[in-house]
């Protein structure tokens, strides 16, 4: 055999290999509702029911839809919860619904906080009461927040303050908070953060809420940069559309004003549950960042967060607008604005 004919084989060997692996990827990013890591962590990596037993575990914005089936997904893994957000009624009816999905779980497992996430002030107060009630705290979600329906050009700039003052800044002081607490205590503890597919690619129609979610990526990078040594468990979770009450208390381009509209049933969207079980996946396998959406979100996603010329020459071909509304099965939203 001479020299020539073994590298030709060799190269022609990874050749065969890279694109069967691009293949999989490709038939995996097509078919599964997550990205592929977390669809790979899912069949093939730590369960969520063995990783969380006994943890304790902090889920902000945890009355309604996301929030809610993290809490009675966690409930059915025996983790112990905190429960917060402003509407005391519906912590107290997801507290009960929990409790009655799991008989293992007492009263005191769950804690019930209310409060507004805009009060800053309570923040600190509110987590010692975690601390005391618990005794430590393992692992913190941020999730409460809401989005956006406006035509870029038209958003006031208070209705982008306040987008910010709750998606970004809110979170960023409790998870500050948090990591102070891990530092001095020498728990090893993990923050998830529920950021947005918008977080990821630029969404049309909710510019500060798309801003808000790519602030965050931004802030938790820098924070995983700088305490690599410390084993703070870092998630950013990026749900595509999901079935909640988002749209209705969404952001206009006014300030004070609500969409109060709801997604309808014909809408692509994922169920809160599914989301909750993906993003618990990819905490209990400790994933940097995991993307939850039905096809062909993933897909594209892959392909508009390189940024190619060649696809952003292509995408100036597209109507973004109706190409969304088509991948969603949702009507193209009309913003009554002008
Ligand atoms: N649904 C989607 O399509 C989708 C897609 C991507 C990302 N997300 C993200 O997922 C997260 C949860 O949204 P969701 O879809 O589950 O919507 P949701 O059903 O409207 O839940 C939002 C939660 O945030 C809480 N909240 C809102 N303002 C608050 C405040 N000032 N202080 C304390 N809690 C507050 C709400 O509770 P109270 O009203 O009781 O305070 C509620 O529990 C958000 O961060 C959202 O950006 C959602």
């Amino acid at each position: 055999m001479d020299l020539f004919y073994i590298i030709t084989s060799v190269c022609l060997s990874v050749c065969v290999i890279y694109c069967l692996y691009i293949f999989v990827w490709f038939i995996i990013a097509c078919i599964a509702d997550c990205d592929v890591v977390t669809f790979l962590s899912e069949h093939f990596g730590k369960s969520p029911a063995n990783e969380f037993n006994g943890k304790v575990f902090w889920i902000t914005g945890a009355s309604s839809g996301i929030g809610e089936a993290l809490a009675k997904n966690l409930a059915l893994c025996n983790a112990r919860l905190v429960i917060s957000a402003r509407r005391k009624d519906q912590l107290v009816r997801v507290k009960e619904e929990c409790l009655a999905l799991n008989a293992k779980l007492e009263d005191k497992d769950i804690l019930v906080l209310d409060f507004d996430m805009l009060d800053y002030s309570v923040h600190d107060s509110s987590f010692q009461k975690v601390l005391k009630h618990f005794g430590k705290l393992d692992l913190l979600i941020s999730n409460a927040g809401r989005s956006q329906r406006a035509s870029w050009q038209n958003i006031e700039i208070e209705v982008d303050r306040n987008m910010f003052d709750l998606n970004v800044f809110s979170l960023i002081n409790l998870n500050r908070i948090a990591v102070r607490y891990f530092f001095k205590s020498g728990n090893a503890g993990g923050l998830a953060i529920i950021s947005s597919i918008a977080g990821v690619i630029g969404a049309p129609d909710c510019g500060s809420y798309t801003g808000a979610k790519h602030a965050l990526h931004g802030y938790f990078e820098s924070l995983r940069n700088e305490t690599r040594d410390r084993n703070i468990a870092i998630t950013m979770l990026c749900p595509g559309p999901v079935f909640s009450d988002i749209v209705r208390e969404s952001f206009t381009s006014k300030q004070g004003e609500k969409v109060n509209d709801v997604y309808s049933s014909k809408e692509r969207n994922m169920t809160a549950n599914r989301c909750a079980h993906l993003c618990l996946v990819a905490i209990a396998n400790k994933l940097e960042e995991s993307w939850q959406a039905l096809f062909p979100l993933i897909i594209a996603t892959y392909f508009l967060r390189n940024h190619s010329f060649l696809l952003s020459k292509l995408m100036s071909l597209v109507d973004v607008k109706k190409f969304a509304a088509v991948i969603r099965g949702s009507r193209c939203y009309r913003l009554n604005e002008d």
